[in-house]
């Protein structure tokens, strides 16, 4: 396509759509690390925090306002997203992000402190060996000890079906003038002309029927960077192991969240011929064949993680804060996980909403508040690191409720510019929350609802959900 050489073949001339993943807070990263055996992150203490590859930055944004004690540094050789970034930066008055306008390999060459936390969303599959191999230097320069590397990843076999449709795709596109939405264009109606049954591919591989449907139904500037790159590899996870290996990094665990418990993903034949191969590289990748994944969201962590012994991983896992970020009768005795639906008691769900009503607290502390005769503390922990995984629970950064002392207010002035924007533009935002450590994400309503309570309106209610959640303070 249009990408020049000093784009190593990744699209230039078309920008990649803005979007939020909540999976890149320090706060979500911690937790996963965590789970793994790793260390917590002290997340109250001063870090640092480098995005490559961060589009419009919006998660690094939004994460340097809800830390804003820490530092974060966001790099894209997309001159468009970098400007858009610095302007969204300004608007929500964050001034704690470093923007580089640069390309990876270019930015080994700037002085750089050393880093918590290293992310790359979408970049591993879509750049090519020279441009993994630059990334991998940073990471082996400038990782501190311990710290953590979020690398997402399209990976086998989960796309072994569909992988042909990119060829077709890009043979397509390359077949046609025009700009590289033209392109797009053109490529998925040429693809959908030849998507019937009278194609045997496509007869043979009903996901890719499906999978050309979804493609039809996609935004035309998502389309382009995902699959018009020169470079388009689909890894298997044990090699992105050895990749992180041989930079000094282990595999500590998903931010897919649910991945880390293989219960909730497989049924117990699966399971029991996982544990019965002979190492841990086997099933890890038979993992991946068990649930026929397509896409990892890794997180690794330099050194350590090897040293620490169960009791330690407890204690560690015991100190981490959990809410509920949703409106607490959400919390339901059902939850929906990957494998289907999990039940849990309902007197347990009824004392975990009263808890949770109060703002986030210690997983230790919930796991002593709600352990009683007729309840094993082990049971209970393993409930709410489900409940976690299917999403009723998150993580926060802090344990915490409503701060009631003073007047009515947003938290900080960076939450109080998104709620604005979101009220006058009648769209939904993502907030930043320094309780969460991470985006509360808010409708244009309750936006609305909040300007008017903080303007003192007698008649509109406090938002309890926002107050609860640290996005508002105030009597
Ligand atoms: C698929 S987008 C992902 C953007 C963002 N991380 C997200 O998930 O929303 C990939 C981004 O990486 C940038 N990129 C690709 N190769 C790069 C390189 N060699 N150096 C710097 N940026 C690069 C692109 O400009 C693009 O913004």
């Amino acid at each position: 396509m249009q990408a020049s050489d000093s784009s190593s073949g990744y699209l230039s001339d078309v920008t990649f759509p803005d979007r939020f993943h909540r999976e890149l807070s320090p706060t979500w990263l911690n937790y996963a690390s965590v789970l793994g055996g790793a260390r917590a992150k002290a997340l109250g203490r001063p870090f640092r925090y480098l995005d490559l590859g961060c589009g419009f930055a919006h998660s690094t944004i939004v994460n340097a306002a809800a830390f804003p004690h820490a530092q974060f540094h966001a790099c894209d050789f997309n001159r468009a997203h970098i400007e858009a970034a610095s302007q969204r930066a300004a608007r929500l008055g964050v001034g704690n992000v470093v923007f580089h306008e640069s390309s990876f390999e270019a930015l080994l060459e700037h002085d750089l402190p050393e880093f918590d936390f290293i992310v790359l969303h979408g970049i591993y599959s879509w750049v090519d060996a020279d441009v993994r191999q630059a990334v991998r230097r940073l990471i082996s320069e400038r990782l501190a000890e311990e710290g953590l590397v979020y690398l997402s990843y399209n990976c086998q076999p989960g796309w072994s079906a569909e992988a042909p449709l990119r060829k077709l795709m890009l043979e397509f596109a390359q077949s046609t003038s025009g700009s590289i939405e033209t392109r797009t264009g053109n490529a998925i109606a040429g693809m959908q002309a030849l998507g019937n049954p009278s194609f045997r591919y496509f007869r043979d591989n009903p996901s890719a029927t499906e999978a050309l449907s979804a493609l039809a139904a996609s935004p035309l500037d998502y389309l382009a960077h995902e699959y018009l790159n020169r470079t388009w590899e689909i890894h298997y996870s044990v090699d992105v192991l050895d990749d992180m290996a041989h930079t000094g990094l282990a595999y500590t665990g998903s931010a897919t969240l649910a991945d880390n418990h293989p219960t909730l993903l497989m049924d117990r034949q699966a399971a029991e011929a996982i544990a019965a191969l002979p190492n841990a590289r086997l099933r890890h990748l038979a993992e991946d064949f068990a649930v026929n994944r397509r896409f990892r969201r890794d997180v690794f962590v330099r050194g350590a993680r090897a040293s620490r012994s169960q009791a330690q991983a407890l204690e560690s896992l015991e100190g981490l804060a959990i809410g509920c970020t949703t409106e607490i009768e959400r919390i339901d005795t059902r939850a929906t996980i990957p494998r289907g639906v999990l039940s849990f008691q309902p007197e347990f769900i009824a004392d975990l909403r009263a808890l949770m009503q109060q703002g986030s607290m210690r997983i230790g502390e919930i796991v002593a508040k709600l352990s009683g005769e007729s309840r094993n503390p082990r049971e209970i922990l393993q409930n709410l690191l489900f409940l976690v995984a299917g999403g009723v629970l998150t993580p926060f950064a802090h344990a915490g409720g409503y701060d009631a002392t003073g007047v009515r207010r947003a938290a900080n002035a960076s939450a109080m510019a998104a709620l604005v924007r979101s009220a006058d533009e009648t769209q939904g935002a993502y907030v930043p929350s320094e309780l969460l450590g991470n985006a509360v994400a808010v409708g244009a309503d309750e936006a609305k609802q909040a300007l008017q309570w903080i303007a003192g309106d007698p008649a509109t209610p406090c938002p309890s959900r926002l107050a609860r959640l640290g996005v508002l303070c105030g009597t």
